[in-house]
């Protein structure tokens, strides 16, 4: 068994389950108006994020997967989520993906099924009580960073197709989209608040080592996704100052792990992972257009 929350932190983590599954069933793609106005326009300017965003949703399937090998013997809250979580994910994955075929691209290449190495490795490390905390921590921390991104990321291309007089996909397909995702933030924050509450300090000490070695931005397994979700940033503005990008994905994290550093306020690890997505996307010129 994983070890317990203290019973204030576990009742929260119900509560924010049972009210998210109440307030956002998965989005039905009937209430989804694909009218855009402009497709070539739209396409041109924010075509590569719908991609990039569809793929990365749709692996939540992936992401589940790797969690009952790297887990397993979660917590039933954490079971609960996840349920709730996927069917959530999965929609925005197809909404996103449907939206960029219409829009003439090729469909999202989404990697469903393929577990590392490293996590058989932990997921057999797993089954000594102790070392699974130690992985639900590290995930908890990644869904963290990941949902924080996707609430920034979507609240940013909101904001873009607003501006660009795309009203059906702002109002129907992302404005839809990004209303599920704080939702999904809480959910970790409140794991990782509770969880780092009950960890003993070798545990917290092979928490702090393994998330520097591991850490990575979302959906950004290999050099390639690097180097893409650097052009995402670029597009969404954020490649410009992504230090105050990565300050706001990992505020939390700083807090928890990094508290006794004063003045870190960036753990380095993450600020140094979104400069080098940033200086790939520029080095690889597929958009050169957007890091002029
Ligand atoms: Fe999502
Ligand atoms: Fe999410």
């Amino acid at each position: 068994m994983s070890r317990a929350y203290a019973p204030a932190a576990a009742r929260r983590l119900t509560d924010h389950v049972a009210k998210l599954a109440d307030d956002h069933p998965p989005i039905d793609l009937d209430s989804v108006d694909f009218t855009v106005r402009r497709p070539d326009e739209f396409e041109a300017r924010f075509g590569h994020v719908l991609d990039y965003m569809a793929r990365v949703e749709l692996e939540v399937d992936r992401n589940v997967l790797e969690l009952t090998t790297m887990l397993p013997d979660p917590p039933q809250i954490d079971r609960d989520f996840y349920t709730v979580w996927q069917r959530q994910e999965i929609q925005h994955g197809l909404i996103l993906d449907r939206l960029q075929v219409e829009l003439g691209r090729e469909p999202a290449d989404a990697d469903l099924d393929s577990i590392g190495a490293k996590l058989k490795v932990l997921g057999a490390l797993s089954h000594l009580t102790p070392f699974q905390d130690v992985c639900r921590m590290l995930y908890y921390l990644t869904g963290m960073a990941t949902e924080r991104s996707a609430v920034l990321a979507y609240n940013l291309l909101h904001r873009g197709t607003v501006e660009m007089g795309e009203t059906a996909v702002a109002d129907t397909v992302i404005g839809q989209i990004k209303r599920q995702e704080p939702g999904h933030y809480a959910f970790y924050q409140f794991s990782a608040r509770g969880l780092w509450a009950e960890l003993a300090p070798w545990q917290r000490w092979l928490v702090r080592l393994m998330r520097r070695i591991s850490f990575a931005p979302v959906g950004a397994n290999n050099e390639v996704q690097k180097a893409d979700f650097g052009d995402v940033m670029a597009t969404l503005g954020i490649a410009e100052d992504s230090d105050d990008f990565a300050d706001q994905i990992s505020r939390v994290e700083a807090e928890l792990l990094w508290a006794r550093r004063r003045g870190l306020k960036v753990p380095d690890y993450v600020a140094r992972a979104f400069r080098e997505a940033v200086e790939l996307a520029r080095d690889r010129a597929h958009l050169p257009h957007l890091h002029r």
